[in-house]
C-alpha cells in the first residue's frame, strides 16, 4: 500500500517537528524528491537564499563527502574493482567487531548487523549498479542524483542503506569518547543542554519507531544550526537535502530486536553511551559555515 509522506507526517506530527523534518517524510515515503520541488526543497532553511542553482551545483559536499567522513578509505575501492564482490564493499570498523561495542551490541548483534543486514545492503547495491552508469559512482553522487530520479529508486534505497550503515559504525566506539567542550558548548546554545539534545533525539527515535515502525535519525548540521531528522523506512539520507550528517542511528529492528526487544528507549540511551563524539566534533568542525 502506498504512504504518501503528507500520511507519515500526520501520524507522527508533534508539535516541535520543524518544515524541513515534514519534507524528509515526503522524502523518505517517496524515496525522492518531486525534480520541481528539489532546488527548492534543499534550500527550506535559508529564507534568504538566492535562486537554486542547477541539482548538480545545489548539495555542497558533492564529490568531497567521501573524504569529508573518511569513507573513501573505507567503503569504495575505484581503482581495485573486484568484479565478482562489485565496487562497494563493508568498511573496516574502527574497533574489533568479536567485541561488540560496549554497552550498545552485544558481539552478536552487531556481527549479525554487520555481516548479514548491511552486506545485503550492499550486495543489493552492487548488484543494482552492475554494468549501469552508476557502477564505480562515489556513494555521495549515487545518493544525489538518484534521489531525483523516479527509475532509479532501488539504486538509491540500497546506496543510502549502505551509506547510512557505514555513517552509524563510524559514530560508534566502545565506551563512547568525551565530549568536547565546544561542541558540548553549540549543544548548549542551540538545544539547552547535551541531556535536552539526548531527550529530543531519543523522542524522535520512539515516535518514529512507534508510528512509522523502523527507519534512521540523524542530528545533521543544517548550514546554520543543529537539526534533529528522522527518515522513516525505507530511509533517507540528509545528504541529498543539503544537509550535513554528524550523528545517525539505525531504526530498523534488527539493529535492536536482539539486545533490546522493543525497549527503544533504552537502545537509544545506551547509543549515547558508545557514541564516539571526538568524530562527530571532526565532521562539525569541517563543516561549511
Ligand atoms: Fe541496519
Amino acid at each position: 500500500m502506498h504512504t504518501s509522506g503528507k500520511h507519515l507526517w500526520k501520524k507522527c506530527a508533534i508539535s516541535h517537528i520543524s518544515k524541513a523534518e515534514t519534507k524528509c517524510f515526503e522524502y523518505a515515503a517517496h524515496g525522492r524528491f518531486q525534480p520541481q520541488m528539489d532546488a527548492e526543497n534543499c534550500l527550506l532553511h535559508r529564507s534568504d537564499a538566492p535562486r537554486p542553482a542547477p541539482a548538480e551545483q545545489v548539495f555542497h559536499l558533492g564529490q568531497s563527502a567521501e573524504r569529508f567522513w573518511g569513507l573513501h578509505r573505507a567503503a569504495i575501492r575505484r581503482e581495485t574493482a573486484d568484479k565478482k564482490k562489485g565496487f562497494y564493499f563493508l568498511p573496516k570498523l574502527d574497533y574489533p567487531i568479536t567485541a561488540g561495542v560496549w554497552p550498545l551490541f552485544s558481539a552478536k548483534n552487531l556481527q549479525a548487523h554487520f555481516h548479514f543486514h548491511h552486506r545485503e545492503q550492499l550486495d543489493a547495491l552492487n548488484a543494482r549498479v552492475l554494468g549501469t552508469m552508476w557502477e564505480a559512482q562515489p556513494l555521495d553522487v549515487i545518493l544525489r542524483k538518484c534521489a531525483m530520479d523516479a527509475t532509479q529508486v532501488g539504486v538509491h534505497h540500497a546506496a543510502v542503506q549502505h551509506f547510512n550503515h557505514c555513517l552509524f559504525w563510524r559514530c560508534l566506539i566502545p565506551g563512547g569518547a568525551a565530549m568536547l567542550p565546544d561542541l558540548n558548548e553549540a549543544f548548549t546554545v542551540r538545544f539547552g543542554s547535551i541531556e535536552k539534545l539526548i531527550s529530543l533525539f531519543t523522542g524522535h527515535c520512539e515516535l518514529l519507531a512507534r508510528h512509522c515502525g523502523s527507519g534512521w535519525v540523524f542530528l545533521v548540521w543544517a548550514k546554520e544550526n543543529f537539526e534533529i531528522l528522522p527518515f522513516p523506512a525505507p530511509g533517507g539520507t540528509p545528504l541529498a537535502m543539503d544537509y550535513t550528517p554528524l550523528l545517525a542511528i539505525d531504526m530498523f529492528e534488527h539493529s535492536y530486536m536482539m539486545d533490546y526487544g522493543d525497549d527503544v528507549a533504552k537502545y537509544v540511551r545506551n547509543f549515547f553511551r558508545a557514541v564516539n563524539w571526538k568524530v562527530v566534533h571532526q565532521w562539525w568542525r569541517s563543516c561549511p559555515r
